[in-house]
């Protein structure tokens, strides 16, 4: 990978396993024993805002149990010292990343430390549990919600997205099964613009086939190592 200046990354939820949060396509189809269709979608919340509210609340109090691993640490170490352009792009709506340090961030799938009023459209940093009925502190409706792209609605940040995918000359994913676009679709628009690509997973992911090097292990020890190669060869 000479030549390397512009990185993008991708993470999944496969970068917090180890640090003991679950993935969502496990065995069985569950996610922590509800079917994401019952709580990760505006029709669920709609429908039945106790549940999806009590169900972000238990993920959003989990966080203080958990901490970042070695991948999070090395991916923040290599966002410090890379002195190219680098842009982490995660999928985890935990706050891992930066609690590792990290800054060169964007959560395309919001985050369970914040919330989203329906009505105003403002979002606020957010700590504890969030009932339903809580007034939004900026224009007073009570109409919190978990600041969470929903299935069927437009994931945060797709043009500065787009737009570091075109200048990458490097994507890198992590830790992501390949099931859900625009996420999925990345490699394809980062090999279209010209990018090498790598693929770091447990397993193959959905598209790994079209990745041009994929690296098959736990994201705890293959991403320090493979930031290790990076800075080195920098
Ligand atoms: N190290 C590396 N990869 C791992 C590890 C690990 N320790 N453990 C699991 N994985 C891999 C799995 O093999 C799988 O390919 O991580 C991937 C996790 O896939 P998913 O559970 O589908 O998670 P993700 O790809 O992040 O899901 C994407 O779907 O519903 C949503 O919005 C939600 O952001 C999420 C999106």
């Amino acid at each position: 990978m000479s030549h390397t200046r512009n990185i993008v990354i991708l993470t999944g939820a496969g970068l917090s396993a180890e640090s003991g949060i679950a993935t969502f396509r496990g065995p069985g189809g569950l996610w922590e024993g509800h079917r994401v269709e019952d709580v990760c979608t505006p029709e669920a919340l709609a429908r039945d805002p106790e549940l999806v509210h009590r169900f972000y609340d238990a993920r959003r109090a989990r966080l203080a149990e958990v901490a970042p691993n070695a991948a999070h640490v090395a991916l923040a170490r290599l966002d410090a010292e890379w002195p190219g352009q680098l842009l982490i792009v995660t999928q985890n709506v935990d706050d891992l990343h930066e609690r590792a340090g990290a800054n060169r961030l964007l959560h395309m799938h919001g985050e369970l430390k914040s919330a989203l009023c329906a009505a105003c459209g403002d979002s606020a940093e957010w700590e504890d549990s969030l009932p339903p009925e809580i007034e939004c502190p900026n224009c007073g409706t009570p109409a919190l919600r978990p600041d969470i792209v929903f299935f069927g609605e437009m994931p945060y940040h797709m043009e500065v997205i787009e737009t570091a995918l075109s200048d990458a000359d490097l994507f890198v994913s992590i830790g992501t099964s390949g099931a859900v676009y625009p996420a999925a679709g990345f490699v394809q628009t980062a090999r279209h613009h010209g990018a090498q690509t790598l693929e770091l997973n447990l397993d193959p992911s959905a598209g790994s086939s079209l990745f041009g090097e994929s690296r098959l292990g736990p994201a705890g020890t293959l991403v320090p190592e493979w930031v290790a190669e990076m800075l080195d060869r920098g």
